[in-house]
């Protein structure tokens, strides 16, 4: 039996929209910062069965019929890729945080399967592959998966570079607010596809290329420029979500509480002249940086809104 856990990421500059030159390819470059504390853990065993089989490793995860799929055919091309089609394998999976409602769950599952396939495949044909390789296959399953190999802050060109940043800044409070942790109607395979019918997706390279240079400046600098970071972060998720509104047809993922957090942000920023970062996937969810210099305003924020699930690094009120 093998087993492999991986990590979540939140990006700050958004992979949405893929090119039609190859599976997982994004049309622009990403940029995120991994979250250690939310994970998934993926076990392996083979079995005497005539297919490879899925089940939930705490008998409670439940994955739609299309996810399950989704998941068996990146476990199928991992073994085409190791020469071990003729083996059937049951394999168990868990999120230690809600599934398919925009906090990344695709990312660390994609990322789990993968590293735990290395290893499986590793020890049975002797063939050992490198992280960034493992990375690179990973994407395969999900773009956003790629960025799960290494700490911090990482890039991927949308194709074959993965690169992890070097920063002082990467060590930083998260909070996801799980405004909602129902399944996504439009998921984010499907938003890929959509993204390409709206009427902003012409510019959208050359918008998220500008925002990439300058986040990756702020990153290398050794002062924080932490105004300018929220500024550009606050623009790209809001530019991903215009997308979504101005496909054909339209669709969207805020919520009532989704607005109230933002708001709660934005007015914090407006009276105090600082505040979190500010960031949405494709999902109602919520999440905010804070610095650790910080701490009181982002307990402040946390205890203000108790009433909505919350999952962090930092210690919780
Ligand atoms: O990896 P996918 O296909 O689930 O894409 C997810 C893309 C977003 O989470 C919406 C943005 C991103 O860059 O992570």
């Amino acid at each position: 039996m093998w087993e492999a856990s991986a990590p979540s990421n939140i990006a700050l500059i958004k992979y949405m929209g893929k090119s039609a030159e190859g599976k997982n390819v994004g049309v622009n470059p990403s940029l995120s910062l991994t979250l250690p504390h939310l994970r998934s853990q993926v076990l392996i065993q083979e079995h005497a069965q005539s297919d490879d089989t899925w089940e939930a490793l705490d008998g409670k995860m439940t994955l739609s019929e299309t996810g399950k799929e989704k998941f068996l055919k990146h476990f199928s091309f991992l073994k085409e890729k190791f020469g071990l089609t003729n083996k059937k394998f049951i394999i168990r999976s868990k999120n230690d945080f809600p599934s398919d409602c925009g906090i990344a769950s695709s990312a660390s599952s994609f990322a789990a399967l993968t590293t735990c396939a290395a290893q499986a495949f590793g020890d049975i044909t002797g063939q050992k592959i490198s992280l960034e390789e493992q990375a690179l296959l990973s994407r395969y399953g999900s773009g956003s998966s790629c960025r799960s190999f290494s700490e911090g802050f990482v890039e991927w060109d949308g194709n074959n570079s993965i690169t992890p940043l070097p920063s002082t800044h990467a060590d930083l409070f998260h909070q996801v607010y799980i405004v909602s942790s129902s399944v996504k109607t439009v998921s984010s395979s499907q938003a890929h596809q959509r993204v390409a019918t709206s009427s902003l997706m012409p510019g959208r390279t050359e918008r998220v290329q500008l925002r990439m240079n300058a986040v990756k400046n702020i990153l290398k600098a050794q002062k924080l420029d932490w105004e300018n970071l929220y500024s550009l972060v606050w623009a790209e998720f809001w530019d991903m979500h215009a997308l979504f509104e101005t496909s054909q047809p339209p669709f969207g993922y805020f919520l009532p509480n989704s607005l109230k957090l933002i708001q709660q942000a934005r007015d914090l920023w407006e009276t105090d002249g600082d505040g979190p970062i500010v960031t949405m996937d494709a999902g109602p969810n919520v999440h905010f940086l804070w610095r650790k210099d910080q701490l009181v305003s982002a307990n402040f924020f946390a205890n203000r809104n108790s009433d909505i699930r919350c999952f962090s690094n930092m210690e919780m009120p």
